[in-house]
């Protein structure tokens, strides 16, 4: 079964339906980056697989353990992060962390090794002795996040864990999430922003108002909006190779349109990307002298304004 599974999942706020009828799908180690404006429905979900709301109608399942019928092995398996760091007075950071590994009833004896482990993780081996409140927002946030993992859960949900971080910290952020990618962990997180999620999840969801409009790798949903893969190839030599180009595409399959300024060719190719190589193949074979041969990048800020209207509940 799945890492995470949704079905159906409704939840309603009196009159107000804060996520309708959503059905989502993660498998064991992808990085799934749930996008959406104010408002989307985004907190709402991951509280339902956090079991801190019930849902209306519907089901979802972590492990295949339901939130539900069995919130407290659930717990076990997530370590969530939320939006809002709470405040905490007098309390050193290796305090705060021990009082979290005590309440996941990790033995005396353990915590020890575990607590410096997460502060190795996320790079707060410095602060041990240091007072929580006293720690910068950047700070606060990993502290937050190695709270999530002292009891090495499988999955992690992470309610926006970038925001309010500068550039900086949110490029390290994300070096962190890797490194815990890469410890097969299954990820969770959210964000207004796709682009800052794009480069390291392997797949997106975008909701608006309730509803998941899309979801999907990166690449598959920019081709479905933009019906295309936007190729560039520069050939070198005559720059008549460009026409000599487009006369060989003309005959191609998948091929939208292509144009050539010179020797700077531009095909709009509505194949898959596993039709690449055999489309590059086909023109050097065909003695066109391509120097290089790339997609286009997408202007994801562009994609997701198409797919959301942005209209705020
Ligand atoms: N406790 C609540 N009681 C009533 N309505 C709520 C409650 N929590 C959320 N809502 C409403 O449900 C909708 C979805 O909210 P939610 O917090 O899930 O959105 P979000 O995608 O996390 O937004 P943001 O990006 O602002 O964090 C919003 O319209 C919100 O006003
Ligand atoms: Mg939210």
């Amino acid at each position: 079964m799945a890492m995470i599974q949704i079905n159906n999942l409704t939840k309603r706020y009196r009159d107000l339906t804060a996520v309708e009828d959503l059905n989502l799908t993660i498998e064991k180690g992808d990085v799934f980056g749930f996008i959406g404006p104010n408002g989307a429905g985004k907190t709402t979900t991951i509280k339902v697989l956090a079991t801190l709301l019930e849902p209306s109608t519907g089901q979802a399942y972590v492990d295949g353990v339901d939130v539900v019928r069995n919130p407290l092995e659930v717990r076990r398996l997530i370590g969530y992060m939320p939006d809002f760091f709470g405040v905490y007075d007098d309390v050193k950071v290796w305090e705060y962390l021990d009082f979290f590994a005590a309440a996941y009833k990790i033995p005396t004896n353990k915590r020890k090794g575990i607590i410096d482990d997460v502060l190795e993780l996320t790079d707060l081996t410095g602060k041990r002795e240091s007072y929580v409140e006293g720690l910068s927002r950047g700070m606060k946030q990993r502290l937050c996040l190695a709270k999530t993992l002292v009891h090495d859960p499988k999955v992690l949900l992470l309610d926006e864990p970038a925001s309010g971080l500068d550039p900086r910290a949110r490029i390290e952020f994300r070096a962190l999430l890797k490194e815990l990618q890469a410890m097969g962990k299954t990820i969770f997180v959210s964000s207004h922003i796709l682009p800052e999620l794009a480069d390291f999840c392997n797949v997106v969801g975008i909701m608006e108002r309730g509803h998941l409009v899309v979801a999907g790798s990166v690449n598959d949903i920019v081709q479905r909006l933009e019906g295309a893969i936007v190729l560039d190839a520069r050939l070198t030599g005559d720059p008549e190779n460009g026409a000599r180009a487009l006369q060989l595409l003309n005959g191609y399959p998948e091929i939208k349109e292509a144009r050539a300024e010179g020797n700077h060719v531009t095909i709009d190719f509505t194949g898959t990307h596993e039709q690449l190589p055999q489309l590059l193949s086909h023109l050097v074979t065909n003695g066109i002298p391509v120097a290089s041969f790339s997609q286009r990048e997408a202007d994801l800020e562009d994609v997701f304004m198409k797919v959301t209207k942005g209209i705020v509940q």
